[in-house]
């Protein structure tokens, strides 16, 4: 099932027109059976007026009645015909030899069922459904429960069904407590499907029928085993949401979206790595402030998340997944959670289909790879060096190394100074270790000056990051072996601000060293903030199927850079 959401009722028509004009134009003749009720009324009275300006022709189709209120006369106007033949036979002009009609009159309506199945079957079955939901899950009148195989059959109308139409009557002791219905074969057997669902009232039971147990109690979610078929729902009927959340050492950040990609909750806490935030318990606090915060810019409380998805650094070994587990469920997320290492959410964020290999390069390097079946590794605490951690101490030891003659002079010398602001070598050393000290200034953010000075020429600089690069393209590689595609066409995915440098140095290096052992490996870069990723993955936990649209309806709502900015060689 495809969902598609709305703004509100009057996309939700002018879609709902857009699909049946299209399936029209293209198949003029042929046989369709709509729905009556409230939900479809926009979407005729938009056909209606794009027949009037010439851009509609529905008087060759075959138009089959898909319900009908038992015990009227046939021309009774109160019947489903009436209401269909006003707003949409009418205004379309279809003949009525085009109609195939369920009859109204209780003298022998076993046998008029068994009529319209043969002549309906005759016909090859319906290539178009547009159908609406009922409160109780029922499509057409198959009111729970209701077998998938039943056919076009006399049903007594359910407590639900007399509620939601008493309006329609004039109270509830008028609805007739009988009515004929299609089948729920025929419909389940359509070629294409349209499910028409607007309003608050109807988010609970959407949310099951795209997502519960398919059963008899709840006719509508058979639609989940038929062919093409689209639901097309407004923000109101939006049944439940996804929360993303990418948790670093410099800060954690909370997305929850709508089921079609849309960004409407956003929040952010420190540091939510349960290794590096000085205890568990506050590695926790900031993941829970980015999560409130963001249910709150939402609107809305964690019982109305299908699926979260926690990509956190600090989550390396399986009882830290427990762990992480058991208290999230117990701060009341529940429902679907998926913990991964925020190496995997990064890799997920950039890869296009959902495996490759990952090189996440901010202030330390994460490493990670999925194969096509899912299979996963991150390096975590196998790594040792890369990032920017690591361009910035080996870049330190270089100038240490210059000055005693080891290697020969080079430009870092003069780069670093200025930026430690320590007039000589001997005084930038003796900052670092000396009894008591603090070190001057954070390593990990020198590396834009390395390959500043790289780029400029420097031999120096252009050999130590020409190591880093192969030292990372070496992890990369062995995470590929890991899970088995070091010899697949894989994505290599590069992410993290340090990959942001205009300098190709750093990414040469590392794409040199992947592809002499993978040599079909592709380097993609990313942009794409590692929330994102998190947040496809609890889409797919979600089982929606994370399309195109969906990829760019995200990008399109994300927030901007600045939300996202800490120091710029900040990792996450
Ligand atoms: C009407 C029909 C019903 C309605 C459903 C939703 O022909 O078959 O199943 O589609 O009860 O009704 P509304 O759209 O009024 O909420």
């Amino acid at each position: 099932m495809r969902l598609i959401l709305t703004d509100d009722y009057e996309a939700l028509s002018r879609l709902g027109a857009d699909l049946i004009a299209a399936f029209v134009a293209d198949q003029p003749t042929a046989t369709v059976v709509l729905a009556t009720g409230n939900t479809p009324m926009g979407a005729y009275r938009e056909l209606a007026a794009r027949r009037g300006e010439g851009n509609f022709d529905a008087t060759k189709l075959r138009v089959c009645q898909l319900d009908e209120y038992l015990g009227l006369t046939d021309d009774d106007d109160r019947s489903l015909y009436g209401w269909m033949d006003r707003s949409f036979l009418q205004p379309q002009s279809v003949p009525d030899e085009n109609v195939l009609r369920l009859t109204a009159n209780d003298s022998d309506p076993d046998a008029a069922c068994r009529t319209y199945d043969e002549t309906l079957a005759t016909a090859g079955g319906y290539d178009l459904s547009v159908l609406g939901l009922g409160p109780n899950g029922h499509i057409a009148f198959n009111e729970p429960p209701a077998q998938n195989d039943s056919p076009t059959r006399v049903v007594t109308l359910s407590e639900e069904s007399l509620d939601s139409n008493a309006a329609y009557w004039g109270g509830r002791d008028r609805v007739p407590l009988r009515a004929v219905t299609a089948g729920l074969a025929q419909l389940l057997a359509a070629r294409q499907t349209i499910l028409l669902v607007s309003g608050a009232h109807k988010r609970d039971v959407l949310g099951k029928v795209l997502y519960g147990p398919v059963t008899p109690d709840l006719p509508a979610s058979y639609l989940q085993l038929a062919q093409n078929v689209t639901v097309i729902a407004d923000r109101a009927a939006a049944p439940l949401y996804v929360l993303g959340v990418d948790g670093g050492n410099t800060k954690t950040i909370a997305l929850v979206a709508t089921l079609d990609g849309t960004v409407i909750g956003t929040g952010r806490g420190g540091c939510g790595d349960i290794y590096g935030a000085g205890s568990a318990q506050a590695g926790l606090s900031s993941i829970y402030d980015a999560v409130d915060s963001a249910l709150s810019s939402a609107g809305i409380t964690a019982d109305r998340l299908t699926a979260a998805c926690f990509s956190l650094a600090g989550a390396d070994w399986p009882e830290d997944f427990q762990f992480l587990e058991t208290e999230l469920r117990a701060h009341g997320y529940d429902g679907k959670i998926k913990i991964v290492n925020d190496a995997i959410g990064a890799l997920r964020s950039g890869c296009t289909n959902g495996w490759g290999v990952g090189v996440a390069c901010g202030t330390g390097c994460a490493t990670s790879a999925i194969a096509a079946d899912g299979k996963a590794w991150h390096a975590s605490f196998w790594q040792n060096g890369g990032g920017a951690a690591g361009l910035g101490y080996t870049a330190l030891r270089a100038v240490f190394d210059a000055e005693l003659g080891l290697v020969p002079p080079t430009a870092l010398t003069a780069a670093l100074l200025p930026f430690f602001q320590q007039p000589n070598v001997e005084e930038l050393l003796h900052q670092f270790t000396r009894r008591g000290g603090t070190a001057p200034g954070k390593v990990d953010q020198l590396a834009p000056t390395v390959l500043d000075v790289a780029a400029a020429g420097d031999a120096v600089a252009v050999r130590l990051i020409k190591e880093q690069g192969a030292l990372m393209g070496d992890y990369a590689l062995a995470a590929a072996r890991k899970v088995g595609i070091e010899a697949d066409a894989y994505e290599l995915v590069l992410t993290g601000s340090v990959f942001r440098h205009s300098s190709p140095l750093l990414v040469d290096a590392i794409v040199a060293r992947v592809q002499s052992k993978s040599p079909a490996a592709v380097p993609v870069q990313s942009n794409n903030e590692p929330v994102f990723g998190a947040v496809l993955m609890a889409m797919e936990l979600a089982n929606v199927p994370v399309d195109r649209s969906i990829r760019d309806q995200l990008r399109a709502t994300i927030p901007g850079a600045e939300f996202f900015a800490t120091h710029p060689d900040a990792k996450s």
